[in-house]
């Protein structure tokens, strides 16, 4: 649908709730998705949350945002974030904002995770708040 916010979500996402959640908390991705959809609601704005394990999965998603005319993309490709040159030009290719979410501070852990292809193509990052990151993400999002 037209001025839909795409929530996507990459490998291993689906496990949050159980997945080392000293550093990536409690709620699962379905809570998350509950919270965002409690506050689209009342931002007046249409969100479409996913979640995929496949890498090219995620870059069809940011090619459907652009063909649907999504408002914005909120991307946590998970590690694919340090390694995807095909997300890096898939968001390059498309004119639809994309704002790059983490729910930890990938820059205050190892190393490996300190490149992002996505940051460099996104419109910006909201990492290290958590769930919160996305709501934070979603604000933003909203404004543009
Ligand atoms: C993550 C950070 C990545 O480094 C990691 O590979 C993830 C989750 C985050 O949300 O904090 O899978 O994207």
């Amino acid at each position: 649908m037209p001025g839909t916010i795409l929530v996507l979500n990459g490998p291993n996402l689906n496990l949050l709730g159980t997945r080392e959640p000293d550093i990536y908390g409690s709620d699962t991705l379905d809570e998350i998705a509950g919270r965002l959809e409690d506050r689209a609601r009342e931002l007046g704005v249409e969100i479409d949350m996913r979640q995929s394990n496949h890498e090219g999965h995620l870059v069809d998603w940011l090619h459907e945002a652009q063909a649907n005319g999504a408002k914005a993309v909120l991307l946590n490709a998970g590690a694919l974030t340090h390694t995807s040159v095909a997300l890096h030009d898939a968001i390059l290719a498309i004119r639809v904002p994309v704002i790059e979410v983490h729910l930890s501070n990938p820059h205050a852990r190892e190393r490996f995770r300190h490149k992002s292809y996505v940051a460099m193509a996104a419109k910006g990052t909201v990492a290290g708040f958590g769930a919160a990151s996305y709501l934070l993400a979603l604000e933003a999002a909203a404004t543009l």
